[in-house]
């Protein structure tokens, strides 16, 4: 059976400068790194400037992604980004992109799913690809986390870090079967009845502020376990794939334990996870797409190669995604 599939042609990333170990904030907050590493992994994440915004990290991944892919802005049709830190109310930080890459014709639009923002936008895109609605299609997760965490709760203010990643996607012909190289298969869900676990307590509509991540971490521990499992079973049998034959787990990045228990449940060589929390904590929708940029760059990830993808998020929203190379 022909089909389009939309093969992932570059990736490219952004972190922003500065450097933030534990220590360093441990400084102002009452924290410590052994707590840090011990429950989460993370040991030090990049902060945006002050002068910098989401738009300006998600560019800097854009054009990495577009120049490994051998790509140019005008060759475009399609930016989807994902954020929940956008840099204003409207317009979407997408068409900042958009224009920045020269990029005159075809449609940019952002998609809020928070951290699992990465993978609705790639399964909005490749839907976009698969009907002939874009040929080229930049998917990009950019967030600037900081700017809306709260220093007086340690809860939260240590978890995450700012940063962008992008995918090139390229419509390619396929045959309908997981031998083709591209996005085999997506699958999305959100339950909103867990809003209050994990969500900003600010908005346009709400109140004045921009407001700060407000988070049950236990809570939401409990049901990123049980869902993220459910949501890569799903992949796994819409495909006919076994874990046995996943070349690389690419998860969000929210916590190392998370990470560890997924890894365990597709009984994979830890070898096989994809693990960049410890240098960039919790990027939020940035994170699949940052991890997939660092495997794809130091050699790891290479054509052919089966890699699924996974997060949970805000909403709650989760999702998965598996992609041959
Ligand atoms: N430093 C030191 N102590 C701390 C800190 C800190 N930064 N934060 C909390 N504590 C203390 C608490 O006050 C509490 O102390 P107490 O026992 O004296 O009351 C103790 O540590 C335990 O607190 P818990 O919140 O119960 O700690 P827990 O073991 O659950 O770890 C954590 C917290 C790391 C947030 C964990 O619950 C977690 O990782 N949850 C999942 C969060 C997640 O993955 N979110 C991302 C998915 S969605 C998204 O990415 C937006």
């Amino acid at each position: 059976m022909n089909l389009v599939r939309s093969r992932i042609v570059g990736t490219g990333a952004y972190l922003p400068a500065r450097v933030v170990t534990n220590d360093e904030l441990a400084v102002q907050v009452d924290t410590s790194d052994e707590w840090i590493v011990q429950r989460t992994g993370i040991r030090k994440r990049h902060f945006a400037a002050k002068d910098e915004k989401t738009s300006d990290l998600a560019i800097r991944a854009a054009q990495a992604a577009l120049e490994s892919a051998g790509l140019q802005g005008s060759d475009i049709d399609l930016i989807v980004l994902a954020t929940a830190t956008p840099d204003q109310t409207f317009p979407a930080t997408a068409t900042r992109v958009q224009a920045a890459l020269g990029m005159e014709v075809g449609i940019a639009f952002d998609v809020q799913a928070v951290c699992s923002g990465f993978i609705y936008a790639l399964a909005v895109a490749d839907n976009f690809v698969r009907v002939g609605q874009a040929r080229k299609a930049l998917v990009i997760g950019a967030e600037t986390f900081s700017r809306i965490l709260d220093w007086e709760d340690r809860g939260t203010c240590v978890l995450f870090g700012d940063g962008a990643g992008a995918v090139v996607l390229s419509a390619e012909q396929g045959d309908g079967t997981s031998a083709d190289h591209g996005v085999l298969t997506t699958h999305l869900h959100s339950d909103g009845r867990h809003h209050d676990l994990l969500y900003v307590d600010g908005g346009v509509s709400s109140t004045r502020t921009v407001g700060h991540v407000r988070m049950a971490g236990r809570e939401v521990f409990k049901h990123a376990v049980v869902r993220l499992a459910e949501v890569v079973d799903e992949a796994l049998e819409a495909t006919g794939i076994s874990p046995a034959d996943i070349d690389w787990l690419v998860p969000h990045q929210a916590n190392k334990r998370i990470i560890d228990a997924m890894g365990k449940k597709l009984d994979l060589d830890p070898n096989r996870v994809v693990m960049t929390v410890d240098q960039h904590a919790n990027t939020s929708a940035a994170s699949v797409p940052l991890a997939l940029d660092v495997a794809v760059r130091d050699g790891r990830i290479q054509p052919g190669h089966l890699v699924l993808m996974e997060a949970m998020g805000g909403g709650f929203t989760w999702a998965s995604a598996l992609v041959r190379w």
